[in-house]
């Protein structure tokens, strides 16, 4: 721990896990994200919300380098995000990541899915890779089908099966792009519980949803995205409850009445 190194100059991004400093990214001409400043401290739970467009699921993906920025600065725990080479592939296993298609591999069982990662990028024997997947699925509810196919799973299922997958890297920080908006409606339930459970292992998470329920039980803050960049960051109380711009208080009258 460098926290009793009073007097060194601090680390990039200070005492954040993941600190996002000063960044831009265009897509030609389209200015992405536009100078965002963001902190999240360990076990901290962040909320992403925002229109369509702008620029939630591009932030999520700078921040295990699946998208490149064209200025600023990024770190994860202290150290400054790798380009390329071992060092991005430890990134990527350091930050677990869910999307909104579940993206399992079809043609492998639930058990090998879960077990690929940790044998092949850690190098984790297969029966110790194998007994940690099983405790992982078990904890996501779907246990009894580690020896089955992601198609006979339904759609819940699957994202349960990729929570456990992401989580069986042992991530330092979790990025869900919004994990429930493929799935009907009565599965999305079990799939937030999941992660509500993750959130309150201490799990450091950022997560892309208008899923309010979720946002109000576990999200520590809320930040509100428009046309690129973090317009408004606060408690879910006080953002849902009080929005201070126009685009907030128009954007959740939009999702509020359907
Ligand atoms: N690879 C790309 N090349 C060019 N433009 C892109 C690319 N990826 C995203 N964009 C554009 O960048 C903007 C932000 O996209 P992004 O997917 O980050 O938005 P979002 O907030 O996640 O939206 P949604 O809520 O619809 O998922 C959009 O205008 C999108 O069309
Ligand atoms: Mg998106």
């Amino acid at each position: 721990m460098t926290a009793q190194q009073t007097g060194s100059s601090a680390p990039t991004g200070g005492d954040s896990l993941v600190a996002l400093e000063n960044v831009d990214k265009w897509f030609g001409e389209l200015h992405v994200l536009q100078d965002i400043n963001l902190r999240i401290r360990r076990g901290e739970v962040v909320v992403v919300i925002g229109p369509s467009g702008s620029g939630k699921s591009t932030l999520c993906r700078t921040i295990n380098r699946l998208e490149t920025i064209d200025k600023g600065a990024i770190s994860l725990d202290g150290q400054p995000l790798p380009a390329e080479g071992k060092a991005l592939a430890q990134l990527r296993a350091e930050v677990g990541m869910v999307f909104q298609s579940f993206n399992l591999f079809a043609h492998k069982t639930i058990l090998e899915n879960v077990t690929l990662g940790p044998i092949k990028v850690r190098g984790i024997a297969k029966a110790e890779a194998e007994t940690r997947a099983r405790e992982l699925l078990d904890r996501v509810g779907v246990g009894h089908q580690a020896e089955k196919y992601p198609a006979q799973l339904s759609g819940g299922q699957q994202q349960r099966v990729a929570i456990a997958r992401a989580l069986a890297m042992e991530p330092k920080v979790m990025l869900f792009d919004e994990p429930t908006s493929a799935l009907d409606p009565e599965m999305i339930k079990e799939v937030l519980d999941v992660m509500v459970d993750l959130a309150k292992r201490g799990m450091t998470m950022v997560v892309v949803t208008h899923e309010m329920g979720f946002a109000r039980t576990a999200a520590d803050r809320v930040v509100f995205m428009a046309d690129g960049a973090i317009v408004e960051e606060n408690t879910p109380e006080e953002f849902f409850g009080n929005p201070r711009s126009d685009r907030a208080r128009d954007f959740l009258s939009k999702i509020l009445t359907h």
